[in-house]
């Protein structure tokens, strides 16, 4: 495993971190307690360092998972970031919102001391907004929330989950200074971080956690017209109607790129977005053992030719299925 600087906070993260959403059921219906640990306990026997998780995830079930794992490998020192969700709960944050309706001063402090909790920690590593909107920038409510949990030893640092595909939705944050990290969906398919987010990032020193690097699952080329989520799994919206051809039809194309380079499709998302040096680490979500190794080879130090990335240029695609 190789590690990298996570922007100015002096911890060097696993270039492959852990994503925790899955795990925490609910939203993934699928997921199997004892698969999850499984998963846990085997990505860090093989060196991941970094679990990215939320209160909101199984309204802390995820938070408690990691907590049972972060015990049976107290030899070992393992971040976690967290996020405190919006209180409307309405993911991504609309524009004209007040902040006092998604997270007011009390709530942040609040939901934090929740998680505290979840996780058995003292103190949190790093705490993120679930949402973010750059027109709260000069607002109190979250500056007021960050000093009160630094002065009281809560939290270490503090970063923004940027609303999906809106990567520039983050950028004034970015020149608060009151930032350490963002978390940024990036994939072969949203390369739109690449525009101004990365570079802004690279200059300031801010960590950049890479999410969704699978496109929720399209990327790891496990999706067919066939696949069938369960009523209740966001992934039956999120691949509703045509859009599971649509997506065969694209990761059909990228197939075409497989070779000495990348000989799977999730080693070639995953080196994709390992590429720039502004990501410090990248999260996929990961339920399964046999995941969690594939996934973890990938961090061997190789990197594409600058003739394939060339070529993935073309495979970006602009759309939201979260909508
Ligand atoms: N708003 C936000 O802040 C936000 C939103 C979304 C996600 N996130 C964070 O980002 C993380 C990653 O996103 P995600 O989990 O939604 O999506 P993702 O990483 O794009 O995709 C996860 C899917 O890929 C599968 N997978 C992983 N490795 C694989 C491999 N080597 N081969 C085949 N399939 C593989 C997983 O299967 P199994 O699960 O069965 O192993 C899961 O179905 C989340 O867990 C969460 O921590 C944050």
């Amino acid at each position: 495993m190789k590690y990298r600087k996570l922007g100015q906070t002096g911890i060097e993260v696993s270039e492959i971190g852990f994503g925790a959403w899955g795990i925490g059921g609910h939203l993934w219906q699928d997921s199997k307690d004892d698969e999850s640990l499984q998963a846990l306990n085997r990505a860090i026997d093989l060196g991941v360092n970094f679990i990215d998780t939320a209160v909101a995830y199984g309204e802390g079930h995820s938070e408690r998972l990691i907590a049972r794992v972060l015990k049976a490998h107290r030899d070992k020192r393992i971040y976690v970031s967290t996020k405190v969700n919006p209180k409307n709960y309405e993911w991504p944050a609309r524009k004209g919102v007040d902040i006092r309706e998604v997270f007011p001063t009390s709530y942040i402090v609040e939901r934090t001391e929740q998680s505290l909790k979840n996780l058995g920690v003292e103190r949190l590593d790093l705490e993120q907004l679930h949402v973010w909107n750059d027109e709260w920038v000069n607002t109190d409510e979250w500056r007021a929330a960050f000093e009160k949990l630094r002065r009281e030893g809560k939290v270490w640092h503090f970063g923004i989950s940027i609303n999906d595909h809106q990567p520039e939705n983050g950028m004034q944050m970015i020149d608060t200074g009151e930032i350490a990290t963002v978390q940024v969906i990036y994939n072969i398919f949203d390369q739109s971080p690449e525009t101004k987010l990365l570079p802004a990032c690279e200059q300031k020193s801010i960590g950049v956690i890479v999410r969704v690097p699978f496109d929720e699952g399209s990327l790891t080329g496990s999706i067919t017209e066939q696949t069938v989520f369960s009523e209740g799994d966001f992934r039956a919206n999120y691949f509703r109607g045509d859009r599971k051809k649509q997506v065969v039809e694209r990761v059909a194309k990228l197939r075409r790129l497989l070779n000495g380079e990348a000989g799977t499709l999730p080693e070639l998302a995953l080196r994709f977005v390992l590429n720039p040096p502004a990501v410090a680490t990248v999260i996929p979500g990961m339920r399964k053992a046999k995941n969690v190794e594939a996934n973890v080879a990938v961090s061997d130090g190789r990197c594409l030719s600058e003739d394939l990335l060339a070529e993935l240029r073309n495979h970006s695609w602009i759309r939201n299925f979260y909508e």
